[in-house]
């Protein structure tokens, strides 16, 4: 998977990696009146590196990015401090953790494993806010084809199930919104979720 990923960020040709804007990622996460410069901010899931810059521009002092591949981190080194795995994050360090359209490209066995890591890094008033992708439909498994085309499908009450098995704690449930990628088709679903030690 880490080849796959370092692949999609050097081919030059920036699918799969996600652009979204700070913008729309604060608004979908509700995360407005927690970005403030002295936030110490772990953002998860590089993509081509708008969202970082985004939070870099809007004057956090303390940016740190944790991504799958070097390739991605290396867009950011001049504004961030970079992590490949969640075990290298530091005890009680961030105030808050962003992770959007990252969750849908990882298994449950890998998200256990950076959930348990997220809660560890964490300072005790901090909070992980996670967007999460569902479907109306059957959920399709989570193969290596489901994470890399990001169509991993997770009930709120899945992710709940996830948070309990690393003794987190779900603070809230942000607004669900339906999203029509194929006219005619269900909408997928996009849940948001903070979660506490
Ligand atoms: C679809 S992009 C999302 C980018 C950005 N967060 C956005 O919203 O546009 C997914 C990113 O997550 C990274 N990624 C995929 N699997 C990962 C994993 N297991 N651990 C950390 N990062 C991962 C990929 O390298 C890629 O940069």
């Amino acid at each position: 998977m880490r080849e796959w990923w370092f692949e999609r960020h050097t081919d030059g040709k920036n699918s799969y990696l996600g652009d979204s804007a700070g913008k729309a990622v604060w608004k979908f996460l509700g995360l407005e009146d927690y970005i403030k410069p002295e936030t110490v901010i772990l953002n998860v899931g590089v993509g081509t590196g708008r969202c970082t810059r985004d939070l870099k521009d809007k004057g956090v002092k303390e940016l740190h990015v944790l991504d799958i591949t070097d390739a991605a981190i290396e867009k950011v080194k001049d504004i961030a401090i970079g992590y490949t795995t969640p075990q290298d994050l530091s005890d009680s360090k961030f105030d808050l953790i962003i992770s959007h359209l990252v969750a849908q490209h990882i298994n449950d066995e890998e998200l256990l494993f950076h959930l348990g890591h997220y809660l560890r890094s964490l300072k005790d008033a901090g909070f992980a806010a996670l967007q999460f992708r569902d479907t109306l439909e059957d959920k399709g498994g989570q193969s290596f084809i489901t994470q890399r085309s990001g169509r991993v499908c997770r009930s709120q009450l899945d992710m709940r199930n996830l948070v309990d098995k690393v003794g987190g704690k779900v603070l809230k449930w942000l607004k669900t919104r339906e999203i029509t990628v194929v006219d005619g088709a269900l909408p997928v679903l996009w849940h948001g979720v903070y979660i506490i030690k």
